[in-house]
């Protein structure tokens, strides 16, 4: 008999469907061009959240579609762990809101705060609580509210982000199929190349903080390129190495959709060639947290991802943080 594995069951995702352009940002008065963006970034539009669309409104329906997929009702499930940099208000989380939307009254709910290795990591912590038999049945969403929180003054941010949310259920299984290999890493010491300095317990939201935006997103931008690129090829290799798999035995390459320069580099030092690597950074942007399971749904929809493909996952991000995974679907 083979041995239980957690497997992923069902993925949905939540997309705002406003969708944004480069074109549209002159008129928004940021001095930018579509050309610029492109060539730098490889982004050509990112959907984004409109009043009303919250964090936890994408992630609910996500989650409502990866367990319809998936079978489970929301009685069933014993946990939800939703990763995100972007809650809708600091307490309680914005887990505990998706489980009362969708109705899991048996569920434990917690916010994962990994920016955007935050879904990786999320996946890790599901899978331990599975296999140390904690938990049977878990939601596991990234959902991001990006715009939210990037500076809209500040043009070498507010152009690489979108809004979003995707989600899987994962469950405990027999087939063989599911979670081969994972690996979590942090470096805290890089804290400053991309965060929000202020806003939090130490310096709480005040009208200073707000004249000197401080509480919204400020990037080390070429810093944080050469991390990604460094510490995204790290991950790659280890969870081959921990799936005793080489490059060869992947069908497909997921990495977060960040920027297609970093995923070609990460591709390259992978050996995996760029028709084996799913990107859609050009229609999202980036969605942090949220951009490597819509980028699974879309797979599994347009048919990338079949039933026994061997996908590699690699994420990275503020922190700094980065992960990865091999998953047998
Ligand atoms: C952000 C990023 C695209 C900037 O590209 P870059 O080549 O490093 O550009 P720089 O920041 O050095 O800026 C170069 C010039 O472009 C300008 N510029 C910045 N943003 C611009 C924009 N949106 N449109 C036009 N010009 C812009 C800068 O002002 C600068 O002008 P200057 O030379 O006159 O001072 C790039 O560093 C990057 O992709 N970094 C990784 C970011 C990332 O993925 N973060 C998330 C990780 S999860």
């Amino acid at each position: 008999m083979k041995r239980p594995i957690a497997a992923i069951a069902g993925t949905g995702r939540g997309i705002p469907p406003t969708v944004v352009t480069n074109y549209d940002f002159p008129a928004m008065g940021i001095d930018t061009t579509h050309e610029w963006i492109v060539e730098r970034t490889g982004i050509v539009e990112r959907h984004l959240a409109r009043e009303g669309e919250t964090t936890c409104s994408m992630a609910t329906d996500a989650g409502r579609i990866a367990m319809e997929r998936a079978g489970v009702h929301p009685g069933e499930l014993d946990t939800i762990i939703l990763a995100t940099a972007t809650p809708d208000r600091l307490l309680p989380s914005t887990a505990v809101d998706v489980q009362a939307s969708l109705g899991a009254s048996r569920a434990s709910a917690f916010d994962l705060s990994a920016a955007c290795s935050g879904w990786l990591y999320g996946m890790t912590v599901a899978e331990g609580m599975i296999m140390s038999g904690v938990i049977e049945t878990a939601l596991v969403i990234g959902a991001e509210k990006l715009s939210s929180i990037v500076d809209w003054q500040d043009r070498s941010t507010c152009v690489l982000f979108g809004d979003g949310a995707g989600a899987v259920v994962l469950k405990r299984a027999k087939t063989g199929k599911g979670i081969l290999s994972a690996y979590m890493r942090s470096d805290g010491t890089l804290a400053e190349l991309l965060y929000r300095p202020e806003g939090g317990a130490t310096v709480p939201i005040t009208a200073d903080v707000l004249e000197r935006r401080s509480h919204l997103v400020k990037m080390a931008g070429r810093e944080v390129f050469k991390h990604a690129v460094r510490s995204m090829s790290d991950a790659a290799d280890r969870a081959l190495d921990g799936a005793r798999l080489t490059s060869a035995d992947i069908d497909l390459l997921i990495p977060h959709q960040a920027n297609t320069r970093i995923i070609e580099a990460t591709a390259k030092h992978a050996g995996i060639p760029m028709d084996k690597v799913y990107v859609n950074v050009d229609r999202y942007g980036n969605t942090s947290s949220a951009s490597i399971p819509i980028a699974i749904d879309e797979a599994i929809e347009n048919g990338r991802i079949k039933e026994g493909s061997t996908v590699l996952l690699v994420a990275f991000g503020a922190g700094l943080t980065w992960a990865s995974m091999v998953v047998r679907f």
